[in-house]
């Protein structure tokens, strides 16, 4: 047996034709269309008609769906009297993954001769879209000893999931940034959740069992869980002056940068860029300061690694976007989750077409009977 490649780099796991990262020169696809390009014109809800579509493999008409998340986040809020203590958790992410898990679970689907219920996934996909931004909204202000507020379900998922936040309707600008986000991150080929929950789907198992174990995969600091601790990062270094100071310390402590390099890419990730650019019209005077702090990062980092470039990832400036819409930054990986929900429920619908369970082997290192 061939000894084990324990990062899976390189390795080919799936056709798809959700999204396609091509990581020497910066692009990213999103279901036949350029992050910039959809992140500038397309809603969270035409994104995700997308994004499905893409999975599925037959067309989702996106404004059905924009009614039906509507719906899906008014079913959530019907639901939060009945979570028990789902939300009592530090971790927005511990909310996120155990108030999922109260969702009706999609079906089954066991292979062999009948096709995948192709309108029972897409449903238990709604759902848990829908109810993405009602949980993480009501997680974030039972936190803040506020009450929840109630879902609109006429405005648009990422207006509404502000509005849920902070109590009030955001500004256009406000809400435009935060489409913009939801719609960049919404799915990135096959990041480690992503794999994650294709691997469930492919046992047979529902969308929402993939979807919790994605959110469990999706916690982790070297995935999503970065943006927060870029935005700690920022907070600890304050002026652009200080920022070389501060990160050569954090190197010689034998931290890592956060928001700094990445599995695929070896150039600048685009959705940095994109988030940069979204971030703008927001005027916050922490962008300049992030703008400072890449550019030392970037400085020290070349030379360090010349050999392996470490660039801004996606991370770095979701932390500026995420605070200047109003976010507090615990909500930062919960809010990446509410987007990614969808990326991960378009790779379900597009794993269960293939009908084959993902077992792969490993190599055996332990003792052999005498
Ligand atoms: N800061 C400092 N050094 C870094 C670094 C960072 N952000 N990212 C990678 N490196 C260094 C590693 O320490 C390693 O050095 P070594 O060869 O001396 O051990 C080298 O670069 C290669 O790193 P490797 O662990 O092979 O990269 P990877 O492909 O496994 O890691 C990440 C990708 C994203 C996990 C990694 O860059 C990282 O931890 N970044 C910070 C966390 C973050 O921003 N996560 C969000 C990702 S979207």
């Amino acid at each position: 047996m061939t000894k084990a490649n324990p990062g899976l780099e390189g390795v080919v796991v799936a056709d798809t034709a959700v999204s396609d990262v091509d990581g020497e020169r910066g692009h990213l696809v999103i279901a036949g269309a350029d992050v910039e390009e959809l992140a500038r014109t397309a809603s969270f809800e035409e994104a995700t008609a997308r994004v499905l579509a893409a999975g599925a493999g037959t067309p989702v008409a996106a404004a059905p769906l924009a009614e039906r998340l509507g719906r899906a986040r008014a079913e959530a809020w019907e639901l939060l009297p009945r979570l028990g203590d789902a939300l009592d958790h530090a971790d927005g992410m511990d909310a996120l993954r155990t108030a999922l898990a109260h969702l009706r679970p999609g079906p089954v689907w066991g292979g062999g001769g009948g096709a995948p219920d192709l309108d029972g996934d897409t449903d238990a996909a709604l759902r848990a879209i829908g109810a993405g931004p009602v949980l993480v909204a009501a997680w974030s202000r039972r936190r803040a000893g506020r009450a929840p507020v109630a879902p609109d379900p006429a405005l648009g998922h990422a207006a509404d999931y502000l509005r849920m936040t902070t109590g009030q309707a955001p500004t256009p600008a406000a809400a435009t940034a935060m489409n913009a986000y939801l719609v960049t991150v919404i799915d990135h080929a096959m990041s480690a959740s992503t794999f994650t929950a294709r691997v469930i789907a492919s046992t047979g198992s529902d969308l929402l069992s993939a979807a919790v174990g994605a959110i469990g995969a999706l916690k982790g600091p070297l995935h999503g869980g970065a943006p927060g601790p870029v935005l700690d990062m920022l907070d600890a270094i304050g002026r652009p002056e200080d920022a070389e100071r501060w990160l050569l310390a954090e190197l010689a402590a034998g931290r890592r940068i956060m928001g700094m390099g990445h599995r695929v890419y070896r150039v600048r990730d685009p959705r940095a860029a994109v988030l940069e650019e979204a971030a703008r019209p927001l005027s916050s005077d922490r962008l300049a300061l992030a703008r400072a702090v890449e550019t030392a990062a970037s400085k020290i980092l070349r030379e360090r690694k010349p050999d392996r470039p470490l660039a801004a990832n996606v991370e770095f400036y979701t932390a500026v976007l995420l605070d200047a819409v109003g976010l507090p930054r615990e909500q930062f990986s919960p809010t990446f989750a509410i987007s990614r929900l969808a990326g991960w429920s378009a790779h379900v619908l597009e794993q269960r077409r293939t009908g084959r369970l993902i077992r792969p082997a490993s190599h055996y290192t332990g003792p052999r009977p005498a």
